[in-house]
């Protein structure tokens, strides 16, 4: 039975209150308006950084309105679509994405950036273009998050968050490119555009971090060194490309050190996945003068102090917002790239869980032996 233009009442896993676990409520999913796409979700991952959302509200955090629903890593199915919107239909595979590419904007007419400021603030504030949500619980509206809130089992999404994917793309593996894997993958291929032959280093191995590794090793490196003060994220990274693996609480020296001592004069390419600013400061210094190349792809909420002769003596710091390509572009390729056996992606899913688990989920995403749990849906 179609549902197009009917509100959807459906299960979704609703945040109240800071630090208090996730509610699992049925809620009401009004119809897309103009410009915007229903989704059935199928499957979405829970990050660390979900986990942030809801339980250390700090400066990045603290503009999310409550009640709203969290999820931001997913992928589903085209339910209906609203007044406006001619790249989708119903039944279309998608993956919503939380960098819009509106593709008419000057950051989208440039080939040189990728972030898409349309919605950006209503976006920050929890409302989709009209300055509304599309989800409520008995008439009380719900915010959302990064204009997505996948942790339910309907969602409503602006058709320029939205990327097209081919129709046997699996969901439960696939859901994991609408964030850290894109984001740390893309880092180190386009945003540090590491060479053939190069030597690499990839701070922090979450899954954006693993991701940069996997990034590494297509481009070609030879050495590829992943860095992590968990020794448990050691063995994946070896599995997904690292040459060699550091834990800094190892060595006397600062990991500047031992990476300037393990690569003869430091490296080519250090990717920075922690979002501590001394550590992307040792990022940085860690890379070989006269060519080192270092990109960050977290935020922080401290300063950075960066040595003004570290980039007078030739070394360059980039910053990479979703790995520094376009997003609506890059998914679908990076989809090609798993059917196809080039990308891995299941090796970064160490958990399966229903929507009732939701709140078990989100403590994982903080085990030291985790990397994404995936939650079903339906
Ligand atoms: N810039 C973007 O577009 C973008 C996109 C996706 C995610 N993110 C950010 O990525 C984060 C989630 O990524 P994740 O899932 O990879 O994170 P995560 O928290 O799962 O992983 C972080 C890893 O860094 C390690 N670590 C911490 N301090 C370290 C240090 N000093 N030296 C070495 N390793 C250290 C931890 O042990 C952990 O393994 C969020 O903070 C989010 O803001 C940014």
């Amino acid at each position: 039975m179609s549902t197009t233009g009917e509100v959807i009442r459906c299960r979704a896993a609703v945040a109240w209150e800071p630090g208090k676990p996730l509610s699992v409520e049925e809620v009401e999913v009004a119809p897309p308006k103009a410009h915007e796409v229903r989704i059935k979700v199928v499957a979405t991952a829970v990050s660390s950084t979900d986990w942030a959302f809801l339980y250390k509200p700090g400066i990045e955090t603290r503009v999310q309105p409550f009640p709203f629903i969290l999820g931001c890593e997913a992928a589903g199915v085209v339910e209906s679509v609203g007044p406006g919107v001619i790249k989708f239909l119903p039944g279309d595979r998608v993956i919503p994405l939380f960098l819009p590419q509106f593709g008419e904007c000057d950051q989208c007419c440039s080939t040189k950036h990728n972030v898409c400021k349309k919605n950006w603030e209503n976006r920050e504030i929890g409302v989709l273009a009209d300055g509304t949500s599309r989800i409520s619980y008995n008439g009380q509206q719900i915010y959302q998050f990064m204009g997505i809130s996948a942790f339910s089992q309907y969602t409503v999404v602006s058709d320029i968050s939205l990327a097209k994917i081919r129709d046997d793309a699996p969901f439960d593996k696939v859901c994991l490119l609408g964030y850290a894997v894109s984001t740390g993958y893309s880092a180190a291929r386009y945003t540090a555009k590491v060479k053939r032959g190069s030597l690499c280093a990839v701070i922090g191995l979450g899954a954006v971090g693993l991701a940069a590794i996997m990034g590494c090793k297509a481009a070609g490196a030879t050495r590829i060194i992943g860095v992590d003060i968990n020794s448990c994220k050691h063995e994946k990274a070896k599995e997904l490309g690292a040459t060699d693996v550091v834990n800094p609480n190892d060595h006397r020296e600062s990991i500047q050190e031992v990476l300037h001592e393990m690569t003869n004069g430091g490296v080519d390419y250090a990717v920075v996945c922690v979002r501590k600013a001394d550590d992307m400061t040792a990022a940085l210094e860690s890379t070989r003068e006269g060519c080192g190349t270092c990109v960050i792809t977290k935020g922080t909420e401290t300063a950075m102090t960066i040595g003004v002769n570290d980039l007078l003596m030739g070394r360059t710091l980039k910053g990479a917002y979703f790995g520094g390509w376009k997003s609506v572009d890059c998914v679908p390729l990076l989809v090609e790239d798993y059917m196809n056996k080039k990308l891995k992606l299941d090796e970064f899913v160490t958990g399966n869980l229903s929507l009732y688990q939701i709140n078990e989920a989100l403590q994982l995403s903080k085990n030291e032996k985790s990397i994404r749990t995936v939650i079903s849906l339906w």
